[in-house]
């Protein structure tokens, strides 16, 4: 008998499942057997006594879950945290646990009252005395975990539990000596399993299966090489006996009811203490600010949502609700993370919902020198579409030429810092560039309710397949748009792929051209040689495009044409030599609208103007974008995304393509001024040349 190790355990008088606070209890309310639960209880505590003291805590009537003293409390040296149980089924346990600690000499520390911390059920030291465990996720809240560090001294791992049969980490999870582990991976995130995979060597981690993780395997009690427990298979028993442990099973079928077994119904007293372990904690905390439709928008919703999904937790600290119907609200969001990664993960999603610091505790952003071109610092912050500042001493500068997936880049000038969106490659060794997600804040102007019912305005995919005549709203409305834009003497661009020719498009987008709807066009070497091969052959990709049937040798067709063009030299040089008449490329070329075809490894040829370096490429859909009002993604997936990278929020952006996954892709962007339609591209520009022709003329019959 080992005599310096302690237990505190509660006589099962009183035991019965009453009530449904976890998966297991449902269906079993007054199911279980009282003598049964006592005889197993018995028989626990007989083993446990062979084996170390055990102390007895009084069982109170009208607290069934008293038995599972592991709930108490959390004990080290003569320090214990009482448990802040978050169900009120278990709030009056509290007192007497907090009685029977003092009476015995302890030093009682007490959560505030709504900070839920379930003692030892959630907290579980290593064996050696390294550091704590503690889990979160169901039952304690992740802003406990600092406090318990620092009035046990001790370091403090968090894990966060995400299935919720395992609603206590030691249910799924028991440090044994010797540094080994048995535990249950799925029932942690990701980042819970790497945080355990760091700290405990692949040949000291017991990995178990479900079958014996929902026989509690788990929920064991160690006492240097014995493991007392529920159940265990043989495998288990084997795996246990291979590193030193003998398994004594001693049934505890009556409390696999309410979802506890041997663990449950133990606390230990004595834990080991080491002198050079002490208080140490990654928890991270921030307090957010968020302002807007919070509620009818569901941008609270989403944010709180995507914090636990994160791995976070959080809390609102004030939430005034705007009483108006167009009034605001504004939330305060007091945000947790186990450590500064999964924090800045958040944070980062949180900022493209518009959260920013709340003003007391702004921060300027932290930044870290470019060291080499082209390079920039491993944790640097990946931009998103929408306008953002970011906080340089202490003042809030906007971000130039915001787009997606590039890096925020600082240079001191003369007039003041200059913060600028630009791609890695383009990154310079005198700038400095922003990590982290500190000091940012995306800007927005529209409020969120106004941007929904423009949505509404503005949006035809809403169920996946647009019906006909749904489409021919939808390019009403868009025939509308380019009207008034157009008259606003305001930008177009068009990023079309060779589809628009086979389909019979290319009449009808050369008409756009033609009368200045369209005020730059983007795309492959494919649409430009299909629209001259039709201009010139009447074929596009070896289709009459009158009869609709291929030709003889129409294979060869579009291979003559880059031909000619390449002997041209450019297709305005064939423009010019009076050559090509008609179509896409002619229109680009007569109305000096300018074009840019980005090459692929598909391309034949390819033309003279296609451009095979991707990067000049890259440069120069750029730069034609910049100022767009609205950009129309014709059947094309390729370019279609690469300009959709390019576009910073609050450009329209239509996408047409018959496949409704491509168009999904595309207009799902979290930014509502994207919109999709799914049908034949040719119909759909037959449809808008004939809108367009109805807003000229509502009177005249259309073509
Ligand atoms: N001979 C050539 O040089 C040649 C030929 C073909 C493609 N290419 C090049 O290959 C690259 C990719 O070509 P891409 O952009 O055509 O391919 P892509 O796969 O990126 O996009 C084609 C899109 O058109 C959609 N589509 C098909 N039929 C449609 C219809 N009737 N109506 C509406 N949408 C329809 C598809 O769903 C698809 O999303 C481009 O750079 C192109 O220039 C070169």
């Amino acid at each position: 008998m080992t005599d310096a190790i302690r237990f505190l355990m509660c006589a099962p008088d009183h035991y019965d499942v009453d009530y449904v606070i976890n998966p297991w209890m449902e269906g079993n309310i007054h199911k279980s057997s009282r003598d049964r639960a006592a005889d197993q209880w018995h028989k626990l505590h007989h083993v446990i006594k062979d084996h170390a003291i055990v102390d007895l805590v009084a069982p109170e009537k009208g607290w069934p879950d008293m038995v599972f003293t592991a709930n108490a409390g959390l004990v080290l040296g003569t320090n214990v945290v009482l448990s802040r149980f978050l169900h009120p089924e278990r709030q009056g346990e509290e007192p007497y646990f907090k009685a029977w600690f003092e009476a015995n000499g302890y030093t009682v520390y007490e959560l505030p009252s709504d900070l839920p911390f379930e003692g030892a059920g959630d907290a579980l030291f290593d064996r050696e005395g390294r550091w704590l465990w503690a889990g979160y996720g169901f039952r304690t809240e992740l802003d406990s975990h600092p406090m318990i560090a620092k009035w046990l001294d001790t370091e403090v791992l968090s894990l966060r539990l995400v299935d919720n049969r395992f609603y206590h980490l030691d249910t799924c999870f028991c440090p044994l000596k010797g540094g080994y582990l048995l535990y249950y991976p799925p029932a942690f995130d990701a980042y819970s399993n790497h945080l355990i995979e760091r700290r405990v060597p692949a040949e000291k981690r017991i990995a178990i299966a479900e079958a014996d993780a929902v026989n509690f395997a788990c929920n064991a009690v160690n006492i240097n090489e014995i493991v007392i427990m529920n159940n265990a298979s043989a495998g288990l028993k084997q795996r246990l006996a291979d590193v030193g442990f003998t398994v004594i099973e001693t049934p505890l079928t009556e409390f696999l009811k309410a979802g506890g077994a041997a663990k449950c119904l133990t606390l230990r007293t004595t834990e080991p203490v080491l002198a050079d372990v002490h208080a140490r904690v990654t928890v991270q905390t921030r307090t957010i600010q968020m302002q807007g439709h919070l509620l009818d928008a569901g941008i609270l919703n989403r944010a709180l949502d995507l914090v636990v999904e994160r791995g976070g937790s959080f809390k609102v600290l004030n939430f005034n609700l705007g009483v108006e119907r167009q009034s605001t609200s504004i939330a305060e969001v007091r945000v947790s993370a186990p450590d500064r990664d999964v924090m800045e993960d958040i944070m980062t999603d949180l900022i493209e919902l518009g959260a920013v610091d709340r003003p007391t505790e702004e921060r300027d952003a932290v930044l870290e020198p470019v060291l080499l071109a082209g390079v920039g610092p491993d944790d640097f912050y990946v931009t998103t579409i929408y306008p953002t500042e970011v906080r340089i001493n202490g003042q809030w500068v906007r971000v130039q030429g915001q787009r997606m997936d590039g890096a925020i880049a600082v240079l001191d000038t003369p007039t003041g810092p200059v913060a600028r969106c630009k791609l890695l490659r383009d990154l310079t060794t005198d700038e400095k560039v922003v990590v982290g997600a500190q000091g940012l804040r995306t800007v927005r102007k529209v409020d969120e309710r106004t941007k929904q019912t423009r949505a509404e305005e503005f949006s035809f995919m809403g169920s996946g397949v647009s019906s006909e005549r749904r489409v021919e709203l939808v390019v009403e409305q868009i025939a509308w748009e380019l009207r008034h834009i157009r008259d606003q003497g305001g930008k177009v661009v068009v990023t079309a792929g060779p589809v628009v020719i086979h389909t019979g498009g290319s009449q009808h987008l050369a008409r756009l051209i033609r009368e200045g709807y369209v005020q730059a066009l983007l795309g492959g070497n494919a649409i430009a040689v299909h629209d001259m091969e039709q201009a010139m052959m009447g074929t596009s990709l070896g289709v009459d495009m009158k009869q609709g049937v291929p030709v003889h040798g129409g294979h060869r067709h579009h291979l003559k044409i880059i031909n000619t063009v390449r002997r041209h030299g450019s297709i305005a040089q064939f423009v010019e030599a009076g050559q090509l008449q008609r179509g896409v490329m002619y229109e680009c070329v007569k109305h000096q609208v300018p074009f840019c075809l980005a090459g692929s490894i598909r391309d034949d040829g390819p033309l003279p103007d296609t451009e095979m370096d991707l990067l000049k490429a890259q440069s120069e859909y750029a730069r034609l974008l910049e100022g767009a009002d609205m950009i129309l993604m014709l059947s094309t997936m390729l370019h279609s995304i690469g300009v959709g990278n390019m576009t910073p929020a609050g450009v329209k952006m239509v996408c047409v393509d018959i496949n409704p996954a491509v168009v999904t892709k595309l207009s799902d962007r979290g930014s509502i001024e994207s919109v999709g339609v799914v049908t034949d591209v040719g119909l759909f520009l037959s449809l808008l040349v004939k809108q367009l022709d109805q807003l000229t003329n509502p009177y005249a019959t259309a073509v």
